[in-house]
C-alpha cells in the first residue's frame, strides 16, 4: 500500500498524544475513514468534529479481548496503527510491585499481539499494512524505564514475526522507533522532544514508502547510528540473514 487515498485506517490510543496526531496525518494523507480507537470515546469529540464525517470513534481498551473482537468486526481496516502504550518509570530492583511490570507487558506486548491477531485477516485480504509504534527503547535500554524497554523489545520481535508471516500476502509491516516525543508520557522529562506531528508524518510516510523500520526524529536517528547494519538487516530480513548463518554454520562444522 503506497497511498492512503480512499483507504481506512484504525489508530489505537487515538484520543491524545501521538495517537491524536496519527489520526490527523492519516486524514491529511487522504484516508477516507479513520477509526479513532480509545478507552473513553467521549475524549474523541474534538477529533470527530475536525474529521468532518471521516473520523469514527471506536471504544477500545487493548487489554480487553471482547472490545478488540468488536473493533475487528468492523472488517474494513486497511492500515492498522498500534499506538496505545504505557510507560513504567521504575527500576527492576526497586520497590515497585510485579503488577506494574505485568501491566506494562499486558498493554504494550499482549495488547498489541491480540490486536494484530484480530486484524490480520482483513489487512491481509485488503493488501494493507500495519504500523507498530514502538520506541528506541526497543533496541537500547531505557535506564529510567527498563520494563517499558523490555515490553517494546518484545513487541519488536512480535512485529518481526508478523512481517514474516504476512510477507507472502504483500502486507507492509513497519516499526517506528521514536525517541522522546512531546506528549503526556514524556512530560516529566526535560530537554528537546520531537513533536507528535513530525513523528506521525515520518511514521506514516515511511510506511507508505515501504520502510520496515522508521527512525522518526533526530534523537532516534542518532541512536540508529549506533546500531550495526547487520543488526538492522536482522530486524527487517531475519529469514535471509539466518538462512545464511545456518548455511555457514553447516558448512563449517566438524
Ligand atoms: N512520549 C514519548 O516520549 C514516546 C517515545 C517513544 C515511543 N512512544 C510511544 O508512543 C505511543 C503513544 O504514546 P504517547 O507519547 O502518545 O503517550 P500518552 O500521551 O501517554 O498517550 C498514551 C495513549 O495510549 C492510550 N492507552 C493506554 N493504555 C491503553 C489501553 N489499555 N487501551 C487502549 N489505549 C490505551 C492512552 O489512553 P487513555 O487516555 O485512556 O489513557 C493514550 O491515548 C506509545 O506506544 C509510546 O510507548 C512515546
Amino acid at each position: 500500500m503506497t497511498d492512503l487515498t480512499g483507504r481506512t485506517v484504525l489508530v489505537t490510543g487515538a484520543n491524545r498524544g501521538l495517537g491524536a496526531s496519527l489520526v490527523q496525518v492519516a486524514l491529511d494523507r487522504g484516508a477516507a475513514k479513520v477509526y479513532a480507537a480509545a478507552r473513553d470515546t467521549d475524549s474523541l469529540a474534538g477529533a470527530v468534529e475536525t474529521g468532518q464525517g471521516r473520523v469514527v470513534p471506536v471504544r477500545l481498551d487493548v487489554t480487553d479481548l471482547d472490545q478488540i473482537g468488536a473493533a475487528a468486526a468492523l472488517g474494513d481496516v486497511d492500515l492498522l496503527i498500534s499506538n496505545a502504550g504505557i510507560t513504567c518509570q521504575t527500576p527492576i530492583l526497586g520497590t515497585a510491585g510485579i503488577q506494574d511490570f505485568r501491566r506494562t507487558m499486558e498493554v504494550n506486548y499482549f495488547g498489541t499481539m491480540n490486536l494484530v491477531r484480530a486484524f490480520a485477516d482483513q489487512v491481509r485480504v485488503r493488501r494493507g499494512g500495519i504500523i507498530f509504534i514502538l520506541s528506541v527503547a526497543a533496541v537500547s535500554l531505557s535506564r529510567s524505564a527498563p520494563a517499558y524497554s523490555a515490553s517494546k523489545a518484545a513487541a519488536l520481535m512480535l512485529a518481526s514475526s508478523v512481517r514474516e508471516e504476512l510477507r507472502p500476502d504483500d502486507v507492509t509491516v513497519t516499526v517506528s522507533l521514536p525517541g522522546w516525543i512531546d506528549t503526556e508520557m514524556a512530560s516529566a522529562l526535560p530537554g528537546e522532544k520531537a513533536t507528535p506531528r513530525e513523528v506521525s508524518e515520518r511514521s506514516i510516510d515511511g510506511h507508505l514508502a515501504g520502510d520496515g523500520v522508521v527512525w522518526p526524529d533526530r534523537f532516534a536517528l542518532m541512536v540508529r547510528e549506533n546500531v550495526d547494519t547487520r543488526m538492522l538487516d536482522l530486524l527487517t530480513r531475519p529469514r535471509e540473514v539466518m538462512n545464511a548463518v545456518a548455511a555457514e554454520f553447516a558448512g563449517t562444522g566438524s
